[in-house]
């Protein structure tokens, strides 16, 4: 039977939009340039964490998407031995309000994304911002924690908050000074949707750490990227977001997508992320653009074929069509989208030749269609806890 306190909270997943890609320090994941992102709202895309503190527990333990995982993974002890020394250092202050009384048990952990793992959407992100968020509820820790969340995953600094989040590179060698700030609320630009599109994939990918790794190591582009051109990048990109400029932020946001896989080009051996379909849809999006002489739409992509989307609310059923046509889903054709709905509209004959594809059948999945959403929450319901009275998963 559970004698302690349990706490169940939820953060969001983030696509960046000036990517983050290599690490001047891999052990406290410091980078070797700035990045900023949109957070996605989490009624599509989130991490649940529900953590349980107790005397009877004899050892920490977690649980992910219904499996027991290593605890001792070296990421998510820095994030436990850190929450558990800040939680500490708050207790000594000698105010009895901030005695902890779990601190010196153990904990239980237990989390799960609301979107499937197989879709290759980067859950490491929402899944540290949602252990260190837990954490802090859990004991009681308040103030800054994106430079905990960034020692689980470098992305996870930016999940900490909603809206338009930039993390700063920081220049200290603890990097006390690397953080996540919140730009622009997520109220600022309402008008702004999100798409994803999730790409049929069956090749495994690279994943980002290692990713990166080798990019520092051989890439001179990289070097390049990020000593001579991300700075001038964000100051465009915090330009265009203040101002709700779609056109600036559109072309930004492509052009940064372009020299991130441009990086991992460069990267010996190479590293390739995007697929057919990726270039596919690359294209399709510049005839459409190209098409009404203005940039509607934009594309970004992370560390995996899948395309992300931004495009304002008045192009998005026309664009949404436009998918439909070009990559029409073999089935399910009414579990195509998800998410917020889109209304249905027709396209124009014209469109259709200024695109000028083949369509690809079944070459995209599904497509998430969302929002920018607010940062990590507590949720109160006693109903939505992960794990029983007796401490483990329900
Ligand atoms: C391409 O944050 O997953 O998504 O810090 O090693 O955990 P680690 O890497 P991770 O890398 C994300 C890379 C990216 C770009 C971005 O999100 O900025």
């Amino acid at each position: 039977m559970l004698d302690g306190t349990v706490i169940t909270c939820s953060a969001p997943v983030n696509i960046a939009v000036i990517k983050y890609w290599g690490k001047r320090d891999d052990e406290l994941i410091l980078p070797v340039n700035s990045s900023l992102s949109v957070t996605l709202h989490q009624d599509q895309l989130k991490t649940t964490t529900t953590i349980a503190c107790s005397r009877d527990f004899q050892e920490d333990r977690i649980w992910i998407n219904g499996r027991e995982e290593d605890i001792n993974q070296s990421r998510l002890q820095s994030c436990l031995r850190e929450m558990r020394r800040l939680a500490r250092k708050r207790s000594g202050d000698g105010d009895p309000a901030h005695g902890v009384a779990g601190l010196s048990h153990k904990v239980h952990i237990c989390s799960v994304n609301n979107f499937p793992t197989a879709a290759g959407l980067a859950s490491s992100a929402s899944g540290y911002a949602c252990l260190v968020y837990t954490l802090s509820r859990l004991f009681g820790v308040e103030g800054e924690l994106s430079a905990v969340a960034r020692q689980g995953s470098g992305s996870a600094c930016r999940s900490m908050y909603g809206g338009f989040v930039q993390w700063k590179i920081g220049e200290r060698a603890d990097g006390k000074d690397s953080l996540a700030e919140q730009v622009q609320p997520e109220t600022h630009w309402p008008e702004l949707r999100v798409l994803v599109l999730v790409v049929n994939a069956q090749r495994k990918h690279i994943g980002s750490t290692s990713g990166m790794q080798t990019s520092v190591k051989t890439s001179s582009l990289l070097k390049h990227r990020a000593e001579c051109l991300v700075s001038g990048q964000m100051d465009k990109m915090m330009r265009a977001i203040n101002t709700k400029d779609f056109s600036a932020f559109g072309e930004l946001t492509m052009q940064d997508s372009n020299q991130f896989h441009a990086t991992c080009l460069d990267t010996y051996p190479p590293i390739f992320y995007l697929s057919d379909v990726s270039r596919q849809i690359i294209n399709l999006v510049h005839c459409y653009n190209h098409h009404y002489r203005e940039i509607k739409v934009a594309y970004t992509f992370d560390a995996g074929p899948n395309a992300v989307i931004f495009t304002l609310q008045e192009h998005l059923p026309e664009f949404v069509q436009v998918v439909r046509y070009f990559f029409p889903p073999e089935s399910n054709e009414e579990q195509f989208l998800k998410g917020l709905s889109v209304d249905s509209v027709p396209v124009s004959e014209s469109l259709k030749a200024a695109i000028g594809m083949e369509p690809v059948a079944n070459g995209i999945s599904y497509i998430i269609s969302t929002k920018a959403g607010p940062g990590p929450c507590m949720m109160n319901d006693p109903d939505l806890h992960l794990l029983g009275l007796d401490g483990l998963p329900k």
